[in-house]
């Protein structure tokens, strides 16, 4: 028997004597089917995340051959491994709360079982940062394989792509200007291949990231789903794991300050979705690398967008591939980048650009540095008052006369409450209000779900208002737009000022100032604070006890406090 602990011979189950349990385990695998010569190869591990309630992961079985093929080419035996998967429209109350959970599954049967390094299959917007959370934590050599974009439907001869579209006939309907059968027509064509949403959403937004951190194949963020370049990336990808094994090229040797502000870099650049704060935070947060908001502001303010897409824009994820995909942003941004950082291939990320073909780029969706969409990045950070802490503004995917502002409060206290309201002829509401919505943030029984895009009240919906300046602390998906300040933290639910504003009050909003200030003075505060709403009690057992104990604040990544780095 090998005494090398490479490929399955790794990590061997305890039993008290060495030789019984690799007899054992070599028994097991033989069982399917695998010959002695491939159970002498190396192993790479698949963390595999197709599944019936993933929709945006439709095409992982035939993803999967082609990694497999990739590893099988450059002499390693692949092996796949089911883990969580979270598809974004399947979970109750909210993908993020079980983000933590993936990457805690990630991270052990990564380090578990025997593979001597991984693919990680992601996409859907939670999976990526779930991924390479674990696979920070997890040590072993990694590298991603994104799923790629959807490609568009089409409805009346228009171009449809979730999910900015989704709200924009949503908004329609509610103001009666869509009726029921259109509606039903527009759901059956927002969503009609594989991939995961069309438009410069969360998944995108991490997609894109990922290619930044330099931990996924260069030119691969942007592949749509159905291309068969998506197939070769795939194929490519798995021969990249067989040559990480027995490097040093483990995920913190790429994921570290440089590459993280480069995503920052490339996340403002193309007005990305204010998710991915949040999950960046968190990766960084398992590598040791602190993602300060304030130096968010200071990159945001050197930061052009360059990306025509949905939200901010007009295109969609393919006309980004076409257009030139990544390569062709990293070299518009390329004097604001560090060069210097290391990508998964071995090259540093200025070698990448040096040695790419120089291909053509469609201007009308990737603008040069000369003429950028917006002169400054697309997320702002606040501080004030009302959020310490920090929140955040997407500014390129709002209506900036609102930007300086002082306005009446209208106060929903929970999801529950808005829901009941939101739409009654009789609320007292005016177009020069600020919407505020409490007790949606991580702390909360409702776990920060993305309920900040508060929808506008019907009375002013059918006037024809269409923007209005919304507080919470809740998230936003990253394929909506509006004023909206979210991530206000800490949380109403954690202790937060916002729990304690009332309908009346009135909120100043300074996007120059970086400010979001409750106007109320320090005694009233102080009354209201004796009157405060009890936290939620803890669940008595299972994850939701683990979560309720462990969740962090929006500008610690939401991460469990004992899972971060240390
Ligand atoms: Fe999966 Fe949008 S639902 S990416």
């Amino acid at each position: 028997m090998s005494e090398k602990p490479v490929g399955i011979a790794n990590g061997l189950t305890n039993y008290g004597d060495r030789d019984f349990s690799l007899y054992l385990r070599r028994s097991f695998a033989k069982s399917m089917g695998y010959s002695n010569e491939m159970l002498a190869k190396p192993v790479v591990g698949i963390a595999y995340t197709g599944s019936g309630f993933n929709n945006c992961h439709r095409h992982f079985p035939e993803l999967l051959e082609a990694v497999k093929r990739g590893v099988l080419a450059a002499g390693a035996l692949p092996v796949d491994f089911p883990t969580v998967s979270l598809g974004e429209g399947f979970l109750n109350p909210t993908s993020l709360k079980f983000r933590n959970l993936m990457s805690m599954d990630t991270e052990e049967m990564v380090r578990a079982q025997p593979m001597d390094s991984v693919v990680l299959m992601g996409g859907c917007d939670k999976t990526v940062p779930a991924q390479l959370m674990g696979a920070v934590s997890a040590g072993r050599p990694a590298v991603m394989l994104v799923g790629g974009p959807m490609m568009t439907g089409r409805h009346r001869g228009e171009r449809l792509g979730a999910c900015t579209d989704c709200r924009r006939f949503w908004a329609q309907y509610r103001a009666g200007k869509v009726d029921q059968k259109e509606i039903d027509a527009v759901e059956g064509n927002l969503a009609t291949t594989a991939g995961t949403c069309a438009v410069m959403g969360t998944a995108s937004t991490m997609a894109c990231i990922a290619e930044a951190l330099g931990i996924i194949l260069p030119g691969t963020a942007a592949i749509p789903a159905v291309h068969a370049d998506r197939l070769r990336a795939a194929e490519a990808t798995g021969a990249l794991a067989v040559r990480l094994i027995g490097s040093k090229l483990t995920p913190t040797a790429v994921i570290n300050q440089k590459s993280v502000e480069n995503a920052l870099r490339v996340l403002l650049a193309i007005g990305g979705s204010t998710n991915a704060i949040i999950h960046l935070t968190a990766i960084g947060g398992r590598a040791g690398v602190k993602v300060s908001l304030d130096r968010l502001n200071e990159l945001s303010d050197t930061t052009p967008v360059l990306v025509n897409l949905k939200p901010v824009g007009n295109g969609y994820m393919e006309d980004f591939y076409a257009a030139g995909g990544m390569g062709a942003l990293l070299r518009e941004l390329k004097d604001l980048l560090h060069l210097d950082a290391m990508t998964i291939t071995g090259e540093t990320l200025g070698e990448r650009l040096d040695g790419e073909p120089v291909a053509w780029v469609d201007r009308t969706i990737i603008a040069p540095r000369k003429e950028p969409l917006e002169p400054e990045g697309g997320l702002v950070a606040l501080f004030g008052n009302l959020a310490p802490q920090g929140a955040i503004l997407k500014r390129s995917a709002a209506d900036s006369t609102l930007f300086e502002k002082e306005g009446r409060a209208v106060v929903f206290t929970s999801l529950a409450d808005l829901a009941a309201r939101v739409d009654d002829p009789d609320l007292d509401i005016e177009t020069d209000d600020i919407m505020v919505l409490q007790n949606a943030g991580p702390h909360s029984d409702s776990a920060m779900p993305e309920a900040g895009y508060l929808p506008i009240p019907k009375k002013l919906a059918t006037k024809g208002v269409k923007d209005m300046v919304r507080v919470s602390d809740a998230r936003m998906s990253g394929t909506a737009f509006g004023t909206i300040v979210l991530h206000v933290t800490p949380d109403a639910a954690s202790g937060g000022l916002l729990g304690l504003v009332r309908n009346g009050d009135r909120i100043r909003l300074s996007v120059k100032e970086r400010r979001i200030d409750l106007l109320v003075d320090a005694a009233e505060l102080k009354k209201r604070e004796a009157t405060r709403e009890k936290p939620p009690e803890t669940p008595a057992r299972g994850y939701a006890r683990l979560y309720a104990r462990e969740i962090t604040g929006a500008d610690q990544g939401c991460d469990f406090e004992f899972l971060r780095s240390r």
